[in-house]
């Protein structure tokens, strides 16, 4: 079930998803939040850590779980999710290291499933709430597109185009970019039980198209979210130029 909410820009979006977060964290200060990556959620993370802040809101038993994470950069590079998690959520919200998982996956793996995350989650007692972010091709997390739908988390090999975007965070450009990554799998995201996806500008717009077409496809793999349990998109007017409405 696949519920769109269409706002006036990025702003407006980012202080809804914040709030629905911090209602969460007051409701069930335990809860277990999926965080992405990416330009898309910063906003979010930002005025949810104003809320916090101006509250002094409980946020000690909480868990959180990113998406993804490269292969083959070290931790301590900027653009790795463990320093982008620690700067843009860690930080700013205030919570503990210990609370925030990122997966791993050795530097030479190549491919296969990395079964303890899951099963981290799992004992966690799965996700609450798991923001999502899209890729111009579709991707969610690294899964890109032909990705199975009951994929658990695994070693994906990035596309060209998603390194080429991805190259703008790194200062050596597109051969900077890891080639692999370990992902949450599309059967993971499924699994939570409520699905927040962000998406803003004309660049989204295609993916967003093609998220809601009928039927799904594992060649696009946004449109896992339309066998989500309950999933809510919130775009901006721009991302949602060409859903059929
Ligand atoms: P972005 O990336 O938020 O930087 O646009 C989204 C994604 O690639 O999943």
């Amino acid at each position: 079930m696949v519920n769109v909410k269409i706002l006036p820009d990025k702003e407006h979006a980012s202080e809804e998803v914040a709030q629905m977060l911090h209602d969460l964290i007051v409701e069930k200060p335990n809860a277990v939040i999926g965080v992405a990556t990416g330009s898309t959620p910063e906003g979010a993370y930002e005025r949810l850590a104003e809320k916090i802040q101006e509250q002094h809101t409980d946020v000690s038993q909480l868990q959180f779980f990113a998406l993804d994470e490269y292969i083959g950069l070290p931790w301590e590079h900027p653009e790795s999710y463990h320093s982008v998690i620690a700067r843009t959520v860690t930080e700013p919200l205030g919570v503990d290291p210990s609370q925030v998982h990122v997966p791993e996956a050795p530097d030479d793996a190549t491919e296969g499933s990395i079964n303890y995350y899951d099963e981290k989650i799992t004992a966690a007692g799965g996700i609450d709430l798991q923001l999502l972010g899209i890729g111009r091709n579709g991707h969610i997390g690294f899964n890109e597109p032909g990705t199975p739908f009951d994929s658990p988390t695994h070693i994906a090999q990035l596309t060209e185009l998603t390194r080429e975007d991805n190259s703008r965070f790194f200062e050596g450009g597109i051969d900077e970019v890891p080639q692999l990554a370990v992902t949450q799998g599309i059967g993971t995201i499924l699994q939570s039980r409520k699905a927040v996806l962000m998406a803003f500008g004309e660049a989204k717009a295609d993916a967003i198209r093609d998220s809601l077409a009928v039927p799904s496809s594992e060649e696009r793999p946004g449109s896992l979210l339309q066998h989500h349990q309950n999933c809510i998109l919130y775009l901006d007017e721009a991302a949602a130029a060409k859903i059929d409405r």
